[in-house]
């Protein structure tokens, strides 16, 4: 997966992802977490005026290509091997923490969720893009179809997620607006990009 992730990704970065994730990221401040950093695209978006980064991905051989990339870019962040499910960082110490196509994979989203919820200040905020389940019937039926092979293909991600319910049902208060993850296969396009915050802490 690793080997080939960024080689997969290219054309969908050029075509329009990689705008997506630099407007997401423009509103990343203070001490920022990124889950499932994967490869690092997101590396290069981040506001050089964030005061700290971490990025937290719990892959070697993902690490590996992580390292390099963030040694390319000149930034300074640190690399943390854990998994969205168990955060290695205090109650309320986090003001954004940052998901792009990850709630998709974790085993246990609502987990993840939890300990977003718990690491994340008060008014603090999540900001994602994910590929989600698709309001349409007929591609949401494909979704479900395909769920088994895409899994196996895609190292465990569900295609027929409904992640922004998730969310919700977690206490998370989102504001997102849809998209398409364009030139990639019709049963991930469906994107969700936005910012979450704990349903009572808006305002900190
Ligand atoms: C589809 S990739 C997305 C990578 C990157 N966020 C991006 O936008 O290109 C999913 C990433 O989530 C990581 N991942 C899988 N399970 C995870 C978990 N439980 N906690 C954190 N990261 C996880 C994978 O190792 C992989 O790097």
């Amino acid at each position: 997966m690793a080997l080939v992730y960024d080689p997969f990704l290219h054309v969908a970065e050029a075509a329009g992802m990689r705008a997506a994730r630099k407007a997401l990221l423009e509103q990343a401040t203070g001490r920022v977490i990124e889950v499932g950093a994967g490869t690092g695209l997101n590396v290069p978006h981040f506001p050089r005026k964030t005061r700290e980064l971490i990025l937290v991905e719990p892959e070697p051989p993902m690490r590996r290509r992580l390292e390099r990339r963030l040694r390319r870019s000149g930034r300074q962040a640190v690399i943390v091997d854990a998994r969205a499910e168990q955060l290695p960082f205090a109650d309320r110490s986090v003001d954004t923490v940052v998901s792009t196509l990850v709630l998709c994979t974790v085993d246990r989203p609502d987990r993840a969720l939890a300990e977003i919820a718990r690491v994340l200040r008060p008014g603090g905020q999540l900001l994602f893009i994910e590929h989600v389940r698709a309001d349409s019937p007929a591609l949401a039926w494909w979704q479900d179809r395909l769920l088994g092979p895409w899994r196996r293909f895609a190292c465990g991600c569900r295609c027929n997620r409904a992640t922004v319910e998730l969310m919700r049902a977690c206490g998370f208060e989102v504001e997102a607006s849809r998209a398409s993850w364009r030139a990639m296969p019709p049963i991930v396009r469906p994107l969700m990009s936005g910012r979450a915050q704990l349903r009572g802490s808006v305002h900190g």
